[in-house]
């Protein structure tokens, strides 16, 4: 058996995980990546792709938005598509000059690794039978990889290792709460190397069920299509999506919509779903391995931003100041933007998708409640400042911009 001793293991090399270790390699604070996939699969995942103003601030401290810098897209508003009409949310305007900015998860994650490379910091990718024990006491990590067994020693164990990972199920049922509301529909999504429909985000409300227009550059386009969970990737050919998508569409947008080969085409279930507390005595987790959004809002790689954020400063403070305050208020300062960011996507996918279960009146509600939002300034700005992004607690950035 090999024993490594580190300050913080940090299980999972998604974006939590890798951001949570740039961020405390700046600090000087030692840690040790354990991921049980290879780094080619972690590198090739398509996710989402918005990017609020604080993340981007974050990556931007983390020393990783070069490329940020140079291929991002700043985006100043959004579009709404309902009955046949587009309504345009000044994002930019309504919130005093903040914007969002489109770039893909799986280039955050590439930018991540490759930093973490540069720096030639500690993973292990392809990790086998990943355990954390004691984590009340004396936290440690155990796995296999290529046939030996490895244990870490450590101060922390950081669960950043998504909704299917080890941490959060190894905490006793009687210290955890977890609140989950599952959705009736899916996404399925295509990448296709065709320029966008429009130059901003579209998000369709149509009769046929929800559809987003969204992208990646001005060359690549990503759309979704609201789809019965019982579909198959295999029943949509591209031909298929292409012609769904224009009848979802307005005219003008389906006489600039241009088709292509796909590249990318799955399916996604909807999921909202909180674990509460998010830290178990030594253990702390982060991102998807404590909460889910539906992406309506964009708020998942969002999220795991600002856990990071807290977690980070939490660490510094810790290893740097000798003060607990960070560390024992993580859970608590955490939760309260998670929950919002929960309400806010779970309201987007209420008000725009179609659910079997409504009655025609639910659905009047609904468009009476939509036509209010896009006919109010006060309605658009809710919308708006929930989009770009509610602000960190005070004083978050402080230790980190301390410390590199
Ligand atoms: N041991 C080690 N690693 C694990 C284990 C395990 N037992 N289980 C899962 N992992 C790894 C996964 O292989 C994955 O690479 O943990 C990583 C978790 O990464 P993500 O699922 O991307 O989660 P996170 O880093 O929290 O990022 C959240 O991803 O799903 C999107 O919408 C979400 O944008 C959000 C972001
Ligand atoms: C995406 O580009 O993948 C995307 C954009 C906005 C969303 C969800 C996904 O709300």
């Amino acid at each position: 058996m090999e024993i490594l001793n580190t300050q913080v293991a940090i299980i999972g090399s998604g974006p939590a995980g890798l951001l949570l270790g740039q961020l405390l390699h700046k600090a000087g604070i030692q840690h040790i990546i354990i991921e049980q996939r290879s780094s080619e699969y972690v590198a090739s995942r398509i996710r989402a792709g918005i990017l609020e103003q604080v993340s981007v601030d974050l990556l931007k401290e983390a020393g990783v938005d070069q490329h940020l810098r140079e291929y991002g897209l700043p985006h100043h508003g959004i579009e709404i598509l309902t009955n046949g009409e587009k309504h345009r949310i000044d994002l930019t305007g309504l919130t005093h000059g903040k914007q969002v900015t489109v770039y893909g998860q799986t280039e955050v994650t590439k930018d991540l690794m490759h930093a973490r490379e540069q720096a030639e910091l500690i993973s292990f990718y392809e990790a086998n039978d990943v355990k954390i024990h004691d984590f009340e006491q004396s936290p440690h990590v155990t796995f296999n990889k290529n046939g030996m067994n490895y244990k870490v020693n450590c101060d922390f164990i950081a669960g950043c290792d998504g909704y299917h990972g080890v941490c959060r199920a190894s905490v006793p049922q009687d210290k955890i709460n977890t609140f989950e509301k599952v959705y009736p529909f899916g996404w399925l999504g295509i990448l296709a190397d065709v320029p966008p429909v429009s130059d901003e985000l579209i998000y369709v409300q149509s009769e046929r069920g929800f559809a987003l227009c969204s992208m990646r550059s001005s060359t690549r386009s990503r759309y979704y299509l609201q789809v019965p969970l019982t579909d198959k990737v295999e029943d949509w050919s591209d031909e298929r999506f292409w012609e769904e998508l224009g009848k979802r569409l307005d005219e003008e947008s389906r006489k600039n919509l241009v088709t292509g080969a796909s590249i990318e085409k799955s399916i996604a279930p909807l999921r909202s779903f909180v674990t509460e507390p998010m830290r178990f005595g030594k253990l702390f987790l982060a991102g998807d391995a404590a909460h889910i959004v539906p992406p309506t809002g964009a708020k998942g790689l969002n999220l795991a931003a600002s856990d990071i954020a807290y977690l980070s400063s939490a660490f510094i403070e810790y290893y740097l100041e000798g003060s607990e305050q960070g560390i024992n208020e993580y859970s608590e300062k955490c939760l309260k933007r998670v929950w919002k960011a929960e309400r806010f996507s779970w309201w987007m996918t209420h008000l725009l998708h179609r659910f079997e279960t409504e009655s025609e009146f639910d659905l009047k509600i609904k468009q009476a409640e939509l036509a209010y939002i896009l006919s109010s300034e006060a309605g658009q700005t809710t919308l708006a400042e929930n989009y770009v992004g509610l602000p960190y607690e005070l004083g978050q950035f402080e230790n980190i911009k301390q410390a590199s």
